[in-house]
């Protein structure tokens, strides 16, 4: 029976983990022997009776060289890769761009990796997209956090004691995580508008109640796969005189901005945010890939004239049970598609959403972007 092993997570900060005691149970189903180690799903407050009610083993971190699948939720470490057996699958997030010597250590053990962040973003794989179900979660948090820096509410009050006027919220980006932020901060009662350069997004945004920010001569640039394409300086510009106005005046900000493979577009400069009101707070959760805002900082909040910038990264993580939970049944909805019904594992990954995932396999890197960077870098 092929054994599936959920480790701690090793990397500071990381409090998710890859299973919760319903997937275990749907794995177990599926024909896996389970493993889980002991404490890994406590910092999401999932504690080890929960697992072991549904059939999973308490283990030592000594199962990471003996399990057959390995489901994890941050890329692994050079200590962690060097105790999988050969041949052994590997299911986590892998940012294979920043991590090339160890998606190069996968390669040379021999380990089948799916990456979660490669799974294409088709419609059949939207119950495996943990792009989405993470950026869902950042965007609610993203708000939550921006409103407990305010010094202000955010609902419109008729009171006694005088009215309180709504809190403005801006929010650039409205893919999943910038959806999730515009309900969100809808939901606390803020006035929202929205800028986004894919046109798809302004019928979205106008749905949840919330005002699009047209930017005169605004073409689709939207790409075949979705996602924004890169946008001509010129069209920043514009965009960025449009916007302004709308900055100056708001007291929350959000962004969400981004293109893959590239650093985040820069939407935010220093003028804008000298331009907001003190106490006015925007929250970066581009931060990662650069930010769009250019004074954010990785990991700070910064203070510039009397307005906070809040670069925070791995917000999903600050919302670890149902970041968890959505996580793990992406993970379990992955892993369905090589076990079969006999319980063992079909290690071809021709399936599309396996191959388009499949970042190393069999002493090979079949994903292209990821094998050109690492050969760049071996010249
Ligand atoms: P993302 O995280 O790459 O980007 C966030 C947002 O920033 C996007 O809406 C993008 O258009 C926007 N953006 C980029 N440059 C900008 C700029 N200069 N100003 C303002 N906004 C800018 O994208 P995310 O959220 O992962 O997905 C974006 C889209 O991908 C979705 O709305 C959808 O069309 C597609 N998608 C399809 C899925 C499926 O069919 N399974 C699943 C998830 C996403």
């Amino acid at each position: 029976m092929p054994t599936l092993f959920v480790p701690r997570e090793s990397k500071a900060g990381e409090t998710r983990v890859a299973a919760t005691p319903e997937t275990v149970k749907q794995l177990v189903k599926a024909g896996l022997k389970v493993e889980i180690e002991s404490g890994a799903g406590v910092p999401a407050s999932f504690v080890d009776a929960g697992f072991q009610a549904v059939g999973a083993a308490l283990v030592g971190p000594d199962a990471w060289g003996t399990a057959d699948i390995v489901a994890k939720v941050a890329p692994p470490s050079q200590a962690e890769l060097a105790r999988l057996k050969q041949g052994a699958v590997l299911i986590s997030f892998m940012t294979p761009s920043a991590n090339l010597p160890i998606v190069a250590a996968l390669r040379e053990r021999g380990v089948s990796t799916l990456a979660m962040e490669l799974i294409p973003r088709i419609t059949r794989a939207q119950a495996m997209d943990a792009l989405s179900s993470q950026a869902t979660v950042a965007g609610y948090k993203a708000v939550l956090l921006g409103a407990s820096h305010l010094a202000k509410m955010c609902p419109l009050l008729m009171t006694a004691a005088g009215t309180v006027p709504p809190a403005k919220c801006v929010v650039f980006g409205a893919g999943v995580a910038g959806l999730q932020a515009i309900a969100t901060a809808k939901r606390l009662g803020c006035s929202v508008e929205a800028t986004d350069v894919r046109l798809a997004a302004r019928e979205q945004v106008l749905s949840l109640g919330a005002k699009f920010i047209d930017v005169p001569g605004m073409g689709d640039m939207e790409d075949k796969g979705g996602y924004a394409k890169e946008q001509t300086p010129e069209f920043l510009e514009k965009q960025r005189q449009e916007v302004a106005k709308r900055v100056a005046e708001a007291d929350l900000v959000i962004t969400t901005a981004q293109i893959p493979g590239r650093p985040a577009p820069k939407l935010v400069s220093r003028a804008m945010v000298e331009s907001m009101k003190a106490g006015a707070v925007l929250v970066d959760l581009a931060v990662e890939s650069g930010g769009n805002c250019e004074l954010a900082k990785l990991g700070e909040v910064v203070v510039h004239q009397g307005v906070k910038i809040v670069g925070i990264p791995n917000l999903p993580a600050s919302v670890p049970y149902h970041a968890s939970e959505l996580y793990a049944k992406n993970v379990l909805n992955l892993v369905k598609l090589f076990v079969q019904k006999d319980g063992s594992l079909n290690l071809e990954f021709k399936d599309e959403v396996l191959a388009g995932c499949l970042l190393t396999h069999a002493g090979e890197v079949p994903h292209k972007a990821t094998a050109e960077a690492l050969l760049a870098g071996a010249k």
